[in-house]
């Protein structure tokens, strides 16, 4: 594992582009579940919640298990180590831009600055009727479901729900960076959702070399991984960073 680590920090440090692509695997350390897999979010609550007619239908029930998932848990999540050495890697010119599909903000808070958040955030809600957005820090949860100040709609969370597009700049920006890429690193991602998971396999069609950092084997590992790193975020990514700062 050593031998393949220090050719993945070699590789990165070659590199003339190089993005992370990063899924719920890099918060599980700040104590934010993943979807899938033994502790998954989806064996404890229907994803159906998430289904944007489903939503429109029954905003009430939904939002009970929206606030429950997605403010009451991440409301005191903090980056760690795995989001503060990708922010270093940023600062260091070792990495170009993160694509993400999480929505807890956590990148951003680590301090990366170019981050594509490929699902939304969530620490914004807006109007479905006049596009208002809000910050849910302003929000008061104990109102469900949140209504707009405007017009008395109900508030969305501005991460897409099933059934809804990608946001535009996002999909752009993530597929030209895929497009550019020399190496591409994966941290904590079953690549089980689609759009999202064709970035890194468009990354690898278009040349990158695949570093992909988890603590177990997925769908990437045996068909688009060149080095896979096995192991949990913040332990790899700290050695990795030990080898480039
Ligand atoms: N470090 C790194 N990876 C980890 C860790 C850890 N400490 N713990 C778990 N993982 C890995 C798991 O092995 C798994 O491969 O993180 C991955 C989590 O998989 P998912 O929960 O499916 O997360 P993700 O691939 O991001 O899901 C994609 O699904 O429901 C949608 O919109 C939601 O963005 C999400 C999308």
């Amino acid at each position: 594992m050593e031998i393949l680590k220090n050719e993945a920090a070699n590789l990165i440090k070659k590199s003339k582009y190089t993005m992370a692509f990063t899924g719920a695997g890099i918060s599980v350390e700040s104590g934010i579940p993943p979807f899938r897999g033994e502790h998954g979010l989806w064996n404890k609550y229907d994803p159906q919640v998430l289904d944007l007619v489903y939503f429109l239908n029954n905003p009430e029930h939904c939002w009970n298990y929206i606030r429950e998932i997605f403010y009451d848990f991440f409301a005191d999540a903090k980056p760690n180590d795995a989001h503060r050495v990708l922010a270093q890697m940023e600062s260091n010119k070792l990495l170009n831009a993160v694509v993400t599909q999480n929505i807890d903000n956590l990148h951003y808070e680590a301090g990366s600055e170019t981050v594509y958040e490929f699902h939304g955030n969530s620490k914004k809600l807006k109007c479905l009727k006049c596009g208002k957005i809000y910050d849910a820090g302003d929000i008061d949860f104990e109102n469900i479901p949140p209504k707009c100040v405007n017009d008395g709609e109900v508030l969305k969370p501005d991460f897409i729900f099933f059934g809804e597009g990608i946001p535009p700049d996002a999909y752009a920006d993530s597929f030209a960076a895929a497009e550019k890429a020399k190496v591409c690193i994966i941290v904590g991602s079953t690549g089980e959702v689609t759009p999202a998971s064709y970035v890194p396999r468009t990354a690898k069609q278009a040349g990158a070399t695949i570093i992909e950092i988890n603590p177990e084997e997925t769908i990437f590992t045996s068909s688009i991984t060149d080095i896979y790193l096995k192991g949990k975020a913040t332990e790899v990514l700290n050695q990795l960073g030990e080898l480039l700062f």
